[in-house]
Parts: C-alpha cells; sequence; structure tokens
C-alpha cells in the first residue's frame, strides 16, 4: 500500500485534521513529524467536534497506530491533558496504540516562558504572533544542542542534569533581558517528573514501527502541521514557525527515507486564512473578507484569534506545488464561497514593477507585492449535501478546474462542510 503525506499548502489551518481523519480509516498508522500543540486539528464526526493540538488525527479509528516522531516538539503535560480528554470519550490511548519517539525533544515551561516573554517585548508590527506554546525557544534548546528529549525521561538523574544546564543561560536572559524572575531547576523538576512518568511507557522506536507497518503491507500517513508558507526556511521569514513543514520533513521528521513517501497530498483552503503576524498579499480588509470570516468559523483552533481572510493565491500554491511535489490537491472549505457573486484568483503578483509567478524570496518581500487577480463567476447553491463532481454548480465546477489549470495539479478530494462525511 501507498503512504501518503498530507501537508498544508498555505498558512495553516486548511483542514489537515479533517482529511487525515478520513484518510486514516484505510491507514495503518498514522505520524506526526513536525511542530507541537501550536497545531490547532479539527475533527467533526456525526456533528461532534475534536480538536487535536498533539496527538494524530487517526485517534478516533480505533486500532490505529498513532506515532509521534522525532521531529515533533511534545509539550508533556498538554499530552497528558489530551489523553485524558481522549480518555473520557472511551478512546483507546494506552501505549498499544501510542508512541513517543525517544528522540522527540520536549517543550519545558521554561520554553513557554521565553516564548512569551519575548513575544511582549516586541513592537507590535515586530510581533510574530506566536501560539506562545514554547514552539520556537524549545527548537532552538534542540539546535543549542541543550534539549531534553522524552527518552531523557526515563532518567531522572540525567533529567535533572539537563534541566539544570538548560537554564544556566536562560536564567540570565529572564533576570537581566525580559525582567522577570530566574527559574529554579529542582522546581522545574519536580513540575515536570509526574509528567515525564506517566509518558514513559509510551517512548519507542517510530522509525521501527514505520518499517514493520509498511513489511506488514500497511499504509502509513503523515500528518504535517502548519503551512508551508510558515516552514522555517522557504515562509515569510521571520513571520513563520520554527519547522520545516514541507513534505521532505516527513521523512527525517519521522524516521523513514523520502522513497517511503508515495503519496503526496496538498491542502488547499478554496480561499486564504492566516493567524498572526507577517505579510498576506491578497488579504480581504472588505464584506468578502468578512463573510469568509463568519460563514468559514474562521478563528484558530488553538488561540481563538480571529484569522485574517483573503482570495485563493496562486502565487502561495505554485512555490507550495515546487517545494512539495503533491500528486493530487484536496480543496477544502469549497461550501463557504457559496453566496458570493465573484471570486476572484491572484495568478501573479507584481514586485519591483516586474510580474512574478513566485514569491520573492527577500526578507518580507511578499510586503511589497501587488497581487493581480483574475475574476470568475460565483454561485448562490448550497453545496454541503455534494457526494460528486456532477453535484457541483457549473461554476463550482469551473472554479476547481481553473485551480488545476493554473496548479498543474489534479484535485483529487473535494470537501464541502466539516463533517468526516462531507467529502468526495
Ligand atoms: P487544520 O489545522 O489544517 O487541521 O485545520 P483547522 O482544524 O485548524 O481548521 C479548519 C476548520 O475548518 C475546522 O474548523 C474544520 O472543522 C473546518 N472544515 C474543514 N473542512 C471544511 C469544509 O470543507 N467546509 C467547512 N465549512 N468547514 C471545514
Ligand atoms: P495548524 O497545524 C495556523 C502560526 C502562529 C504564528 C506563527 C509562529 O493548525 O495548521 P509558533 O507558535 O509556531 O511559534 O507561531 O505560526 N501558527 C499557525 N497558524 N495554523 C497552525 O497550525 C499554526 N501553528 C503556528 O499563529 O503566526
Ligand atoms: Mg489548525
Amino acid at each position: 500500500m501507498a503512504n501518503i503525506v498530507v501537508f498544508g499548502s498555505q498558512w495553516g489551518d486548511e483542514g489537515k485534521g479533517k482529511i487525515v481523519d478520513m484518510l486514516a480509516e484505510k491507514s495503518s498508522a498514522i505520524v506526526r513529524f513536525q511542530g507541537g500543540n501550536n497545531a490547532g486539528h479539527t475533527l467533526v464526526v456525526n456533528g461532534e467536534q475534536c480538536i487535536l493540538h498533539l496527538i494524530p488525527s487517526g485517534v478516533l479509528h480505533p486500532g490505529k497506530k498513532c506515532l509521534i516522531g522525532n521531529g515533533v516538539v511534545l509539550d508533556p503535560i498538554v499530552f497528558c491533558e489530551e489523553l485524558d480528554k481522549l480518555a473520557e470519550k472511551g478512546l483507546d490511548v494506552s501505549a498499544n496504540r501510542l508512541m513517543i519517539s525517544k528522540k522527540t525533544h520536549v517543550i519545558m515551561p521554561y520554553h513557554c516562558l521565553v516564548d512569551s516573554a519575548r513575544e511582549s517585548t516586541k513592537s507590535d508590527s515586530k510581533k510574530i504572533g506566536t501560539t506562545g506554546r514554547g514552539i520556537g525557544p524549545c527548537y532552538e534548546d534542540k539546535m543549542h544542542r541543550c534539549g531534553i528529549r522524552a527518552g531523557d525521561f526515563a532518567n531522572k538523574e540525567l533529567l535533572l542534569e539537563k534541566i539544570e544546564k538548560a537554564l544556566e543561560e536562560k536564567n540570565v536572559l529572564f533576570k537581566h533581558l525580559y525582567g522577570v524572575e530566574p527559574v529554579d531547576a529542582k522546581a522545574i523538576y519536580e513540575q515536570v517528573l509526574p509528567y515525564a512518568e506517566r509518558l514513559v511507557p509510551y517512548l519507542g522506536d517510530v522509525s521501527s514501527a514505520i518499517q514493520k507497518a509498511n513489511e506488514k503491507g500497511g499504509q502509513v500517513l503523515f500528518e504535517g502541521a502548519q503551512g508551508t508558507h510558515l516552514d522555517i526556511d522557504h515562509g515569510t521569514y521571520p513571520f513563520v514557525t520554527s519547522s520545516n513543514t514541507v513534505t521532505a520533513n516527513a521523512a527525517s521528521g519521522s524516521g523513514c527515507s523520502p522513497r517511503d513517501l508515495d503519496r503526496i497530498i496538498a491542502i488547499v483552503k478554496a480561499y486564504t486564512t492566516r493567524v498572526g503576524g507577517g505579510p498576506f498579499p491578497t488579504e480581504l480588509f472588505d464584506a468578502d473578507g468578512d463573510y469568509m470570516q463568519t460563514k468559514g468559523g474562521e478563528f484558530g483552533a488553538t488561540t481563538g484569534r480571529k484569522r485574517r481572510c483573503g482570495w485563493l493565491d496562486m502565487v502561495v500554491l505554485r512555490e507550495s506545488v515546487r517545494l512539495n511535489g503533491p500528486t493530487e490537491l484536496a480543496i477544502t472549505k469549497l461550501d463557504v464561497l457559496s453566496g458570493l457573486k465573484e471570486l476572484k484568483i491572484c495568478t501573479a503578483y507584481k514586485y519591483n514593477g516586474e510580474l512574478v509567478d513566485y514569491p520573492p524570496q527577500e526578507q518580507n518581500g511578499m510586503a511589497y507585492v501587488e497581487p493581480v487577480y483574475e475574476t470568475l463567476p460565483g454561485w448562490d447553491e448550497d453545496i454541503t449535501d455534494a457526494k460528486s463532481w456532477d453535484d457541483l454548480p457549473l461554476t463550482a465546477r469551473k472554479y476547481l478546474e481553473r485551480i488545476q489549470e493554473l496548479s498543474g495539479v489534479t484535485v483529487g478530494i473535494v470537501s464541502v462542510g466539516p463533517d468526516r462525511e462531507q467529502t468526495f
């Protein structure tokens, strides 16, 4: 069976969780490979909503293995809270089906402190608008080679020693730069210990779990978080997250080979949203933007912030196709566009007096582009019950066909509502 990677092609919140939940039915294991609980993945089954931040979106399907790869940053407190919430729903969250790589870096309480202290000292235009979940500071420690890994939780002596080491520099910053109280290593150790002990049975070898699933003929589903334009290298730097969100990281972030990635599905929201700071060329500040925001229920699944809304941007999508190599597109939230008289698609940018097809690579270049639009007719019909291509109004089909033409990639999945069933 072919392994599948699902990734976000825009700035996150494209509906990855919903599509992963749907594809999980035919998979034997689902793996998260980057990001952490900055993600908010919403699944709706028979009208009941479930928001996941850390545990893979396959968890609602009994028996499927849910794996957390080495590329993830895991907050042990949030992990335990999520376990408890899922257990309350009657789901099996035992170590029989859930596994955390020993190489996964863990978010410590001081990472969250650095995240918020740093944001609060920035002026409004410089604020990244992070989720405040300690994501960046945890990845920093990983790169700085003073990070704590989930496997360290099985060795209490090492854990305390590493916390002490990690706090040496941070306490200087807390005291002298951010003006907050220094943090006591022993107190952190004692705060984290109960969660660490709970996490130990879940530790495992995710590389081997993926390999075994494949050897048995099972399909592995790789669940991306965030979106391509939040990628640390290829996104709108510095207004990005701190991990590589592109599909190549599905291999290194989980411990398999790029040759194990067969089908690559780009999740594309039928319009564009962004939450937090940073440039957004097709952003709308008018009634059409308000319509998308309200009708699409565009509030962040993690922080509850209002999402900024705008037209579909093919420059953004073209770059995502080039970086991720999708074998198909999954278009989500098409239903939200019902009722708009005209729809615009941004096909290129004007930048420094020239027409460009790809995002400029200079820092903040995206803030200085002017979108070039083409206009397509909209449709009035409610399409939330559509079950096939033929059920869509002609103008909706034309909109999808235009996306195919402009991206050069086939639309394989269409989503017309939040429920698992509202997909064809
Ligand atoms: P993710 O982070 O990419 O998993 O996306 P989020 O869950 O943060 O945001 C997507 C939102 O849109 C969630 O509230 C979903 O329930 C909802 N959603 C997903 N697909 C559709 C769709 O086709 N139509 C509508 N109306 N809502 C959808
Ligand atoms: P999912 O997986 C949308 C954004 C934040 C901020 C920037 C950096 O649900 O699509 P961070 O806390 O990662 O350091 O914040 O990235 N961001 C997201 N936006 N969806 C997400 O995840 C996001 N995860 C981070 O708003 O602008
Ligand atoms: Mg989300």
